[in-house]
């Protein structure tokens, strides 16, 4: 019986590909304001400005590959059952070949119908619709949802929308996870920042991070570095 591997990722894991993080010096909230491109008002207040940023990101996360990190956690899947959580939106994780990844805020290449819950910002009650398909090039404006014809919109999670924690399945990998490890994440947005806490009483814990925020890692081992020199090293000594 393979032993499980949690592994919950953040922007940092992303960011030797290339991809920018959020909060990190030149990250992608000092070129942007959040309120301007990643809530439901900004989708209602300016539709094109939201596109033109997603679609900055579409090519952005085409143009990479994945790092060292990406490759390790993949090869991890040789002797381990690895469950990925992430809250990125790129599918780094999946180019390198791992098979289990929860994007908990969404993915850059899928579309979903704007009504796709997404009622709570809509004043009218309409029925949700639940059309979401995978695309191969940005969605521009005027692009429609072919079930209700209405607007089609990134289908990743904007601040102030849900997120799906599958808390049920949560709650089982909480009890078969025999390592969790955190990667490049700032864990300061909820609900995703409290996985830390969800496998706090998992035996071996590590979190690798140049800047770990210490006050959540009580119990942790801390890989103080870059993905892409301490993700290898981990997965090998795990390999042994
Ligand atoms: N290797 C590992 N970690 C790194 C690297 C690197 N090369 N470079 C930066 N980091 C770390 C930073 O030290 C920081 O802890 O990655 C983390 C990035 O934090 P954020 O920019 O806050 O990104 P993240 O934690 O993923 O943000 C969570 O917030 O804005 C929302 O939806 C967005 O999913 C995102 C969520």
């Amino acid at each position: 019986m393979k032993r499980t591997i949690v592994i919950f990722s953040g922007a940092g894991l992303s960011a030797e590909s290339g991809i920018p993080t959020f909060r990190d010096a030149d990250g992608v909230w000092e070129q942007h304001r959040i309120e301007d491109v990643a809530t439901p008002e900004a989708w209602r207040r300016n539709k094109q400005l939201v596109l033109e940023f997603y679609a900055m990101r579409f090519h952005k996360a085409q143009e990479v590959q994945p790092n060292p990190a990406h490759h390790a956690i993949a090869m991890l899947q040789k002797n381990f059952t690895v469950i990925n959580i992430t809250q990125n939106i790129d599918t780094l994780l999946e180019r390198a070949g791992c098979t289990s990844v929860w994007h908990l805020h969404g993915r850059i290449d899928f579309q979903k119908c704007e009504h796709h819950y997404s009622l709570q910002f809509l004043d009218e009650f309409f029925p949700a619709c639940d059309f979401s398909s995978q695309i191969f090039k940005p969605i521009k404006l005027g692009d429609t949802c072919p079930k209700c014809a209405l607007q089609l919109r990134p289908d990743v999670v904007w601040f102030g929308e849900p997120v799906d924690m599958r808390e049920n399945e949560l709650f089982s990998l909480q009890k078969e996870a025999d390592i969790f490890i955190g990667i490049g994440t700032s864990a300061q947005v909820y609900p995703a920042a409290g996985l830390l806490s969800v496998f706090r009483y998992t035996k071996e814990k590590y979190f690798i991070d140049p800047k770990p925020a210490y006050e959540v890692l009580n119990g942790f081992s801390v890989l103080q570095g870059t993905a892409s020199e301490q993700m290898p090293k981990l997965a090998e000594s795990l390999l042994r």
